[in-house]
């Protein structure tokens, strides 16, 4: 029991021991407030009714004893009771809360239960892009990166684009400043040419990053998206060792039982140049409406790296020759996972996000 009260009791003992009954039950009061080790609040709540209540509570009592007091005493007796009257008030009050900081802890902090907070997960344009980086790691492919502000040289002229190529128009490419040209890339080719700077071959390496384009916004195209370049350049690398290279990519990606066919396209920067389409992931090659009854899926561009864009970058292109490659990260995710709307990547719905 806190000293101000066994101290209080106590005085009021010595003046009680004149009327020997109160004696008695006054001191029967210290054991049981000694004694009070409450579990709920209830039993706290009751000790203060016992004590505290205006009607017939024990503090009461010992007051309406005051007549019995004699005079001398009186005054000293009234200030111990109010003294103790407070005490034991201020004792109930903390027992309380005490009780209530101790209920709510044993209700709501199960320290045995797994935290409540979602677990974030990865983006299904960083899985993808994780994956492709994995594949091509297996063969022996750095990673290299580039700046998204780029300028005119590394995005179109050292890429051998004709200077009235039209994906220099202002249609395809966001310009930040105009002579010379500072723009957003709008393709992970740019990397290339930073490499191709910087290093001698052999260069086996691939670039993701996020590319710009000025398009409108659809299912199927943004002006934001994601793209790896892969570069591979060598003394003796074939269009034998692209195919292969790429081969072994689709079935690591797509399954080991795709099938891949090459069309001839046009690049300025791949002399030949083709397109990879693999045989479509839904229908295997039977023709449903994702492949549109084609049975194929284009997911890259592709070549054996120009000539000219070797000279361009100082590599010697009579002892060098390489390829390159070049993918976009959402339609490779879109075939993958199966969605067929590309803003989806962009939109930031967590009923999206959280199935990946
Ligand atoms: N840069 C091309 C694009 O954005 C993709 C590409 C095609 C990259 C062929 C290449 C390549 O490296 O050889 O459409």
């Amino acid at each position: 029991m806190n000293y101000e009260l066994r101290i209080g009791l106590h005085i009021v003992i010595s003046i009680l021991q004149k009327n020997k009954k109160m004696l008695e039950k006054a001191k029967k009061y210290i054991k049981e407030i000694e004694n009070f080790i409450p579990n709920k609040a209830e039993e706290v709540e009751q000790l203060r009714v016992k004590f505290l209540s205006t009607k017939g509570g024990i503090i009461k009592k010992l007051f309406s004893e005051f007549r019995n007091v004699p005079h001398k005493d009186k005054r000293e007796y009234g200030l111990v009771l109010n003294k103790l009257k407070k005490t034991i008030a201020n004792k109930v009050k903390t027992l309380k809360s005490e009780l209530k900081n101790k209920n709510t802890e044993v209700i709501n902090f199960d320290l045995s239960l797994p935290g409540e907070l979602d677990n974030g997960s990865r983006h299904p344009i960083s899985i993808v892009k994780n994956e492709i980086i994995e594949i091509f790691k297996r063969l022996g492919f750095t990673i290299s990166k580039g700046p998204e502000i780029e300028d005119d040289w590394h995005v179109f002229s050292a890429l051998n684009f004709p200077p009235e190529h039209p994906a220099r128009d202002m249609q395809d490419t966001f310009f930040i400043e105009k002579n010379p040209d500072i723009l957003l890339r709008t393709h992970t080719s740019s990397v290339q040419v930073r490499v191709m700077d910087g290093q001698e071959p052999p260069i086996r390496t691939i670039s993701p990053g996020r590319v710009f384009r000025n398009e409108a916004i659809s299912a199927r195209a943004h002006c934001i998206f994601h793209q790896i370049e892969g570069l591979y350049i060598d003394k003796n690398v074939s269009f034998a060792d692209m195919k292969q290279t790429l081969l072994y990519f689709a079935k690591e990606m797509f399954g080991k039982n795709t099938e891949i066919r090459l069309r001839p396209s046009y690049f300025p920067f791949t002399e030949p140049s083709a397109e990879l389409d693999v045989s479509c992931t839904l229908c295997n090659g039977k023709g449903c409406n994702v492949c549109k009854y084609t049975g194929w899926l284009e997911i890259l561009g592709c070549g054996m790296v120009d000539p000219n864009v070797l000279k361009s970058n100082n590599i010697d292109n009579v002892k060098y020759t390489g390829f390159a490659f070049g993918m976009g990260i959402e339609r490779i995710a879109m075939l993958k996972y199966d969605i067929n709307d590309l803003r989806m990547f962009f939109e930031n719905d967590l009923r999206f996000l959280k199935q990946f």
